[in-house]
């Protein structure tokens, strides 16, 4: 690495320099449309509304996400934040029209680090088509600061109707768990193969090796094209067939540092896909059960937001403040456990790792699984 380096960053678990924590501004719970439709449960209730959030709930997210960025900076981690736009406001593109965006949290989702590379997400949604302009400072920032730095983006999508399945789980066709577990089961997504399709939070990095979900929002064309577009890495897909829901790796499988691994016992990883770990000597344990029995209101993600961890590094972790069950088990597994209070964010797309995306951890890119 040169003095000038702004960008490295190969895994969840090396020690931690330079983050970037999103912010809540504007957020809005994105209209109807196929991939976001999907997600969204039957007995939601935030099922056929949308508009921006209640301006009291983005205040408590964004006093939370600066009072962790503020805990970070107090233990030396630089720390940026994204420049937000006024997401309620209608898009289109040649292919598509949507009558609002969605926000600028949580940054991993559209923000893929690999290396001195900074890649932008091909993301379904299309409400979140246009969510890497809040990050466009930075990056821009970045590519004058550091030489070396790759400033990425990954073929647009088009997003058209033929990027999903017609009618999938809607109205009529609406699913029980059980049948989207078998959907799950069989592969078959709201997404089609018409094109990649990805979210950057659908991919653990683990040195070498990419581990990337292929569910909602990842489809195996953009597993093909990320294999391609990084010849030196192995990537890998993995699925979890007992999530009805199966979007972002980061609260179903969760590196702590090298040799251990959380997996959500709800969602575990099928023997076949364990094979590379144990052979390499690694220990997957159980995550703990969540503390609460249900998420915040108008929250897309699962309880399972418990398990949603950043390592600082290969000793210390940041868990949400209320996780009684998760602090204890990482302090059990010997690391120290950094309580943050972030439940109020959870709400505008996920909590402690996905509000937060990579610039700079120390470390090279390792191979653990040779
Ligand atoms: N599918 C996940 C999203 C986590 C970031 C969940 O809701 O559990």
């Amino acid at each position: 690495m040169t003095q000038d380096t702004i960008v490295s960053s190969w895994n969840d678990f090396d020690p931690l320099r330079h983050v970037i924590v999103g912010r809540a501004d504007h957020c809005c719970v994105p209209p109807s449309e196929p991939a976001v439709d999907d997600k969204v449960p039957v007995d939601s209730k935030m099922k056929g509304m949308w508009g921006p959030r209640p301006l009291e709930t983005v205040e408590a997210a964004n006093e939370q996400l600066d009072g962790f960025a503020k805990l970070l900076e107090s233990r030396g981690i630089r720390v940026d934040r994204p420049t937000p736009i006024q997401w309620n406001q209608a898009v289109s593109t040649p292919d598509f029209r949507t009558f609002s965006m969605f926000g600028c949290m949580p940054p991993r989702d559209v923000l893929l680090t690999v290396g001195n590379e900074i890649l932008s997400a091909a993301m379904s949604f299309r409400c979140r088509y246009f969510e890497y302009l809040a990050y466009w400072p930075l990056m821009n920032q970045y590519f004058r600061e550091d030489p070396n730095f790759r400033w990425e983006q990954a073929p647009r999508p088009r997003l058209t109707d033929e990027s999903y399945r017609p009618n999938y789980g809607m109205g009529k066709h609406a699913m029980t768990i059980e049948e989207r577990l078998e959907k799950v089961a069989a592969k078959e997504f709201v997404t089609t193969e018409v094109e990649p399709m990805f979210d950057a939070a659908d991919v653990m990095r683990m040195g070498k090796d990419l581990f990337v979900q292929h569910g909602l929002t990842t489809n195996r064309t953009a597993m093909e094209w990320m294999q391609r577009h990084f010849p030196n890495h192995r990537v890998h897909a993995v699925n979890f067939p007992g999530d009805p829901y199966p979007i972002h790796i980061d609260a179903t499988f969760v590196p702590l540092r090298p040799g251990l691994c959380i997996n959500n016992p709800h969602r575990k990883m099928p023997e076949e896909q364990r094979k590379i770990f144990a052979k390499n000597d690694w220990e997957i344990v159980d995550a703990a059960m969540p503390a609460h029995d249900n998420p915040p209101p108008l929250c897309y993600s699962s309880t399972w937001l418990s398990m949603n961890c950043l390592v600082l590094d290969h000793k210390t972790v940041c868990v949400e403040a209320s996780e009684v069950h998760q602090m204890e088990q990482m302090d059990k597994l010997g690391m120290e456990v950094i309580p943050v209070p972030l439940r109020d964010a959870y709400a505008f797309g996920g909590g402690i790792h996905c509000c937060t995306a990579d610039v700079y951890r120390e470390g090279t890119c390792e191979d653990y699984f040779p």
